[in-house]
């Protein structure tokens, strides 16, 4: 693997990484010892450990308390290094190549089987991997040299966090380490497409739109519900403690209530995106559902979002945390 192995100390030239020199070191050694480390990604924190420990990977299920059927994805610092552990095909190097870093998912067959252990692929032979676009991530990346498995850093079946604070409440107990990357910009997790034998596949909508693929690589096929294909569809996922009530108008008594776009302000209301802007709706989704949750509302009441763009991605993320999979 590439990378100098040495302390990161902003080596990179970074400015932002610069002043995280401290916190950067020490999340590297952590992660070297084979403990956890709480990292900013653009699009949501994650909770990384060395993907070619077991022991490491064994504790990072145990911390999150997630199924061990659902594998983890391979973040690397950049395409040349996600070459080497999995077979990217020629439709998934256009994506890489247009959407690296960033925001986007690519499961293909594994390639290197001891870089990423079996554990952390659910003992499946694919492999998700991506390039994150946070300097702070492939700061990390980087100096540490390999692949860093990192699942959104909560416990899961909970909302992903979008801050170090919420990341530390979720799983602070369990990192070594952690890196404060400020806010992260996405707010949702990366879009997942699995490129295997046969049709592209979006298992996971996200920051990257299904039309944004679609116009590099062709007709997306809908995810199939078999564990080995898309096993983290299988479970019930984003969930805030209050029940979640979609497609409403307005609050009922009690409720807490996500509005977008025209909508009164008043205590328990958190507004979206008061200009109906989807991006910054995805950026507020998670922060806001905790915030809503932590008021212990009857149900958080949640208006309309429109589907198309990053709504498909939002639309999902909230079907899934009143419940309604699939
Ligand atoms: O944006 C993100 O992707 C964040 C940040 C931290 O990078 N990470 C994240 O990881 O969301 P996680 O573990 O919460 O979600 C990984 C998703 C799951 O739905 C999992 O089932 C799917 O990727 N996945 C991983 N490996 C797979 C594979 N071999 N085949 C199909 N799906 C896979
Ligand atoms: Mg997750």
């Amino acid at each position: 693997m590439e990378g100098d192995h040495g302390p990161a100390g902003g080596g990179d030239g970074d400015p932002g990484a610069r002043r995280h020199a401290g916190e950067i070191d020490a999340a590297i050694q952590a992660l070297r010892d084979g403990r956890l480390a709480i990292l900013p990604t653009e699009t949501v924190y994650g909770l990384a450990a060395d993907a070619g420990n077991g022991g490491a990977v064994a504790a990072l299920f145990a911390a999150k308390g997630r199924p061990r059927f659902n594998p983890l994805i391979a973040h690397v610092a950049d395409a040349g290094a996600a070459r080497r552990i999995a077979d990217l095909d020629p439709r998934a190097l256009r994506l890489a190549e247009a959407f690296w870093p960033g925001p986007l998912t690519l499961v293909a067959q594994v390639r290197d089987e001891a870089a990423v252990c079996a554990l952390a692929r659910a003992g499946l032979d694919t492999l998700a991997v991506r390039v994150p676009a946070h300097p702070l991530a492939l700061a990390v990346l980087r100096a540490f040299g390999g692949p860093l498995v990192a699942p959104s850093a909560n416990r899961s079946g909970r909302p992903s966090p979008t801050t170090l604070a919420d990341a530390a409440a979720e799983v602070g107990e369990f990192a070594a380490a952690a890196i404060d990357g400020g806010a992260c910009a996405v707010g949702l997790e990366s879009t997942v497409v699995s490129l295997l034998d046969g049709p592209a596949r979006l298992l996971r909508p996200g920051a990257v739109t299904r039309a944004s693929i679609e116009a590099l690589i062709g007709p997306l096929a809908e995810a199939q519900d078999d564990a080995r294909r898309s096993p983290g569809r299988m479970t019930r996922h984003y969930a805030p403690d209050a029940p979640v009530r979609l497609d409403a108008a307005a609050p009922l008594a009690g409720e807490a209530f996500l509005a977008f776009g025209d909508a009164p302000a008043g205590p328990g209301v958190f507004n979206l995106s008061p200009g109906r802007d989807l991006s910054e709706a995805a950026a507020n989704l998670f922060a806001f559902l905790r915030a809503a949750d932590a008021l212990a509302p009857a149900a958080i009441a949640v208006a309309a979002i429109p589907a198309h763009g990053l709504g498909e991605a939002i639309n999902d993320r909230l079907r899934r945390a009143a419940g309604k999979v699939g």
